[in-house]
C-alpha cells in the first residue's frame, strides 16, 4: 500500500489568498509518495506559476493531468507546450501523458491521460447545457458549429483512449496495481445519482466515453490486476466499482476550497 497525495480541480484562480495559502499548508503536511493532480489547476496564463507553486509546497514529485479549465484563455497547443516546457525546467512536476509509466513502488504504477467530454454518453447536440470549453478554448472558439466542436472533443478524446490504452498495457507488465489519472470521469456510473449533475442533459459534458470503454475493456481482460481511476471535474465525490478490479473515484471539490487528500493506493 502506498500512499498518495491526490488533489483535483483545485482552480487556484478561484482561491482566495488564505484559501491558497491553506492548501499549499496541507501539501506540505500531507503525507505521501507523490502529488497526482487530476486536473483544473487553474486557468491558461497562471496554470505553470501554480503548478510551481504547488511542487513547491509538496517537495515531492508532482504528476499532473490538465483539466478542460486549464486551457482556458489560450490554446490546448499552447498548453500543451507550456507543460511540457516546464517538465523540462522543473523535471519534478510532469504532465503524464507523455512521461508515460511511473513506477510509484514496487507493483504500483502511475499513467494518466487528460480526457474530455466526448458526447459519447447523452445526446450532445440537442443538450441545453453548454460549458464555457466552448468561448475560453482557441481550438473550440474556432469551429463554426456545435457539431464541429463535438468532431474536436470526440478527437481529443479518442487520442487519450488511444494513449491510455498504450500505458495501460506497458503499466501491466510492471505492475499489478495500476493508478490512473484523468480529468473526466470515464464512466456514467461515477456520475452523482441525484442532484442537477445526475439530468441525463448533463451525461455528454460530464463524460469521456472513449477513455472509459478502453479501461473496461483493459480491467476485463486482466483480470489479475487492479484498476483505480482517479477523476475531477464534477466536483461531486463519487467512488464506484465499475468491475470486481476497476474502481472510480471522483474527488468532491468546492470553488474556491481547494483541497488535498491522501490518498492510499
Ligand atoms: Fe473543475
Amino acid at each position: 500500500m502506498a500512499e498518495l497525495l491526490w488533489t483535483t480541480d483545485p482552480h487556484l484562480d478561484h482561491a482566495s489568498s488564505t484559501a491558497r495559502e491553506d492548501f499549499l499548508a496541507a501539501l506540505r503536511r500531507t503525507p505521501g509518495l507523490a502529488v497526482v493532480l487530476s486536473g483544473d489547476t487553474s486557468t491558461a496564463s497562471r496554470l505553470t506559476a501554480d503548478l510551481e507553486a504547488i511542487a513547491d509546497a509538496a517537495a515531492r514529485p508532482v504528476y499532473h493531468v490538465l483539466g478542460n479549465h486549464d486551457h482556458y484563455g489560450a490554446t490546448i497547443g499552447a498548453v500543451r507546450d507550456a507543460v511540457v516546457a516546464l517538465a523540462q525546467r522543473r523535471p519534478e512536476i510532469q504532465w503524464l501523458p507523455p512521461v508515460g509509466v511511473v513506477s510509484l513502488e514496487e507493483g504500483l504504477a502511475l499513467i494518466g491521460v487528460d480526457g474530455w467530454a466526448d458526447g459519447r454518453h447523452g445526446d450532445a447536440l440537442t443538450t441545453p447545457l453548454r460549458l464555457n470549453d466552448d468561448r475560453l478554448i482557441g481550438e473550440l472558439v474556432a469551429q463554426p458549429s456545435r457539431a464541429a466542436r463535438l468532431r474536436i472533443k470526440r478527437s481529443l478524446a479518442d487520442a487519450d483512449a488511444a494513449r491510455i490504452s498504450t500505458l495501460l498495457e506497458r503499466a501491466a507488465r510492471v505492475a499489478r496495481r495500476i493508478v490512473v489519472a484523468t480529468h473526466v470521469p470515464p464512466f456514467l456510473e461515477a456520475l452523482p445519482r441525484s442532484g442537477p449533475l445526475s439530468r441525463p442533459a448533463w451525461q455528454p459534458l460530464l463524460t469521456c466515453g472513449a477513455t472509459g470503454g478502453v479501461l473496461r475493456a483493459f480491467a476485463a481482460n486482466h483480470p489479475d490486476h487492479r484498476i483505480v481511476v482517479l477523476a475531477g471535474h464534477t466536483h461531486a465525490g463519487t467512488d464506484v466499482s465499475i468491475l470486481a478490479n476497476l474502481r472510480c473515484v471522483v474527488g468532491g471539490t468546492r470553488y474556491g476550497s481547494p483541497s488535498v487528500v491522501s490518498f492510499t493506493a
